[in-house]
């Protein structure tokens, strides 16, 4: 088998890297209406928004789930925004005890807007203390220990939690039912992604064509994290290779070098195809198996790869496991049998 490259080095992958750090904050959207795409999400919000803010109340509890990349802690500070909220930012895993999310619930002020990202990983005693607060904006406290013990209600400023997480399917039941708002992001369409690379540019001050941000959007695998990384990368290239201006020569000859397919598919993905039709005949394999024997994590490949492989129409999910389909035999030219 060949060597998979790390995660970290790809170009494709969805997640955050440093380089995307300062470039994520100077191309974040700050409203509404300059958020690109996700037409659902964004119509059901600002109706939502409008009424909270016509009864002067906070916005409901809000759960924005969706692969890695499409725009959730976006969003979130674009609710905050719109509903002239503070936001604090924290995340699942950084919060370790109850006491620490106490903290935080008390410190925030009327209408301000908490942010959990990667919601899905909090712990289950820090889970508990989120119940009463998202109810009646309410902390249940322990004072002392053993027999007596008692326990002391503190109310908390009305305040909105946006939750973010990969699959809303991975949250408790209780958690989620605590949420009056759930958004599902949807991975962008060429269309909108090629908005994306072009307002990007503008921001970057990079000189694109029309052709040329959408060979970028074709290749982004519907999500705007890898769209504006791309577009970096190829600015590069052009810069030093072609005078600065970018086409779609230029992006398709940048993107042959970084061994991006026209699709977006990179050595991970065709990995994960080869091994699938080499060693599976195309599957069913369940995702388990998969994992093993292509070395990558069980949740990266259900939330990484398979999403935009779904979205193709190149694997499709049966009871018995992933199942390769005729149209991917064919966009790698192997011959199919049923
Ligand atoms: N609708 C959009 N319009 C324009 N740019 C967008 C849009 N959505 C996302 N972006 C760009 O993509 C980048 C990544 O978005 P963001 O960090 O919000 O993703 P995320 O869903 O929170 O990812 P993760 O799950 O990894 O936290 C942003 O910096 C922003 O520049
Ligand atoms: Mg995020």
């Amino acid at each position: 088998m060949e060597n998979i490259d790390n995660l970290d080095d790809r170009v494709v992958t969805r997640s955050l890297r440093e380089e995307d750090l300062e470039l994520e904050t100077s191309l974040r959207p700050k409203t509404l209406s300059e958020y690109i795409g996700q037409d659902k999400a964004k119509s059901h919000l600002k109706i939502f928004i409008e009424a909270a803010k016509k009864r002067g109340e906070p916005l409901d509890h809000v759960l924005l789930y969706g692969p890695p990349g499409l725009g959730k802690t976006t969003l979130a500070t674009i609710i905050a925004n719109e509903m002239g909220s503070d936001i604090r930012v924290t995340s699942g895993p950084a919060i370790e005890r109850p006491g620490d999310l106490a903290a935080i619930l008390t410190n925030l002020a009327e209408n301000d807007v908490l942010f959990i990202d990667e919601i899905h990983r909090i712990n289950r005693s820090v889970e508990e203390v989120l119940y009463p607060a998202m109810e009646d904006y309410s902390l249940d406290i322990i004072i002392g220990k053993g027999p007596s013990a008692r326990s002391i209600r503190l109310d908390l400023s009305k305040f909105t939690l946006i939750g973010a997480t990969t699959r809303a399917g991975l949250l408790t039941s209780p958690l989620r039912d605590r949420f009056g708002v759930m958004s599902r992001l949807e991975l962008y369409d060429i269309e909108s992604l090629t908005e994306i690379v072009m307002r990007s540019a503008k921001i970057l001050n990079v000189k694109i064509d029309r052709s040329g941000a959408e060979e970028i959007g074709k290749r982004a695998r519907g999500t705007p994290r890898i769209a504006n990384r791309i577009l970096k990368r190829v600015r590069d290239y052009a810069q030093v290779l072609k005078g600065g201006e970018i086409d779609r020569e230029v992006a398709k000859e940048a993107l042959e070098l970084f061994e991006i397919d026209e699709l977006g598919l990179d050595k991970t993905d065709q990995n994960l195809i080869m091994t699938m039709i080499e060693k599976f005949g195309g599957g069913p394999v369940g995702l388990d198996t998969l994992a093993a024997s292509t070395g990558e994590e069980r949740n990266t490949i259900e939330d990484v790869y398979e999403p935009y492989l779904l979205q193709l129409g190149f694997i499709n999910r049966t009871p018995r496991g992933r199942v390769l389909t005729k149209h991917c035999y064919d966009y790698f030219k192997i011959e199919y049998k049923d």
